[in-house]
């Protein structure tokens, strides 16, 4: 697909994959919906990129409010491209040090967000993008989901995190099925350990000290930018789709992540 005139959402733009994303799809020539919960941030993004970007306020676990984002994107053009990025909590491990079992609620939570919330973009996002015209190949559009390599070797306290990336990575391909007659595809990244906010505000250096020491190479986390330019050959290669693309380093985790 051609980036240029593309209009991209990109939910969770506001966080260190989606602004990325959304820095990198605009500087190509698409025209961006920043969509994220958290103000201050989507609109530094959206006000920073200036023409052809705008922000809207979206709580992706919220039907009315992604419908509110893609119906921005609609406004901006045919949508074309769906980056899902957002953020959300982990859960405990599942037994506590008292053997006690961890409350039911703190996965199912997990999975709201992470899976329940992707699919919920993807299913309404492609609706939209299914109204628009053709393109080349007959494509219409693409859905990037965002999983994680906790998805095939997830840590202590991880269980309802890579369940949830799991079921991302699962329904990559079914997905992709669904929507193939009417050319729009769907491709997932699974990133190892990234230097994005989610790792908190250590000092750069530390963090790469730390968890780059696992990674066999490049020996450092991978970098935000790198996310962007993966989804944006996703977009652009029109034979990517109905697969998962770990962007890891060639990292896998141990029990305890990076030691
Ligand atoms: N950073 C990594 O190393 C890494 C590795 C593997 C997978 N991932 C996955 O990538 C995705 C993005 O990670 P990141 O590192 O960019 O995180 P981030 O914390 O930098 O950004 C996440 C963004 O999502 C937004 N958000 C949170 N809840 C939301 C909601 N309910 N509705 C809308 N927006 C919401 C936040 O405000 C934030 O701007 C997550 O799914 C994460 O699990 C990250």
């Amino acid at each position: 697909m051609d980036i240029k005139g593309a209009v991209a959402l990109i939910a969770g733009g506001g966080g260190g994959f989606g602004a990325a994303t959304a820095r990198r799809l605009h500087a190509a020539g698409a025209r961006v919906v920043v969509s994220d919960l958290d103000e201050a941030k989507g609109k530094a993004v959206a006000d920073d990129l200036g023409d052809g970007a705008v922000f809207v306020r979206t709580d992706v676990t919220d039907e009315d409010s992604v419908r509110q984002a893609i119906d921005a994107a609609a406004q901006l053009g045919p949508l074309r491209i769906t980056v899902v990025a957002h953020g959300g909590g982990g859960g405990p491990r599942t037994l506590d040090k008292e053997s006690r079992p961890a409350p039911q609620v703190s996965f199912t939570k997990v999975l709201d967000i992470f899976l329940a919330a992707t699919y919920n973009i993807d299913r309404l996002a492609a609706a939209a993008i299914a109204a628009t015209e053709p393109l080349e190949h007959g494509e219409r559009g693409v859905i990037i989901n965002t999983a994680s390599i906790a998805a095939y070797d997830g840590t202590i306290g991880q269980a309802a995190y890579a369940a949830a990336k799991g079921g991302i990575v699962s329904m990559t391909l079914p997905l992709a099925r669904d929507l193939a007659p009417l050319g729009i595809r769907v491709v997932t990244i699974a990133p190892g350990t990234f230097l994005t906010p989610a790792f908190g505000d250590a000092e750069p250096e530390q963090l790469d000290a730390y968890w780059g020491a696992a990674v066999p190479f490049p020996k450092r986390m991978g970098r935000a930018e790198e996310y962007a330019q993966l989804a944006q050959q996703i977009a652009e290669n029109v034979y990517l789709n109905g697969e998962t693309i770990r962007l890891d380093g060639a990292l896998r985790f141990t029990p305890k992540g990076a030691k």
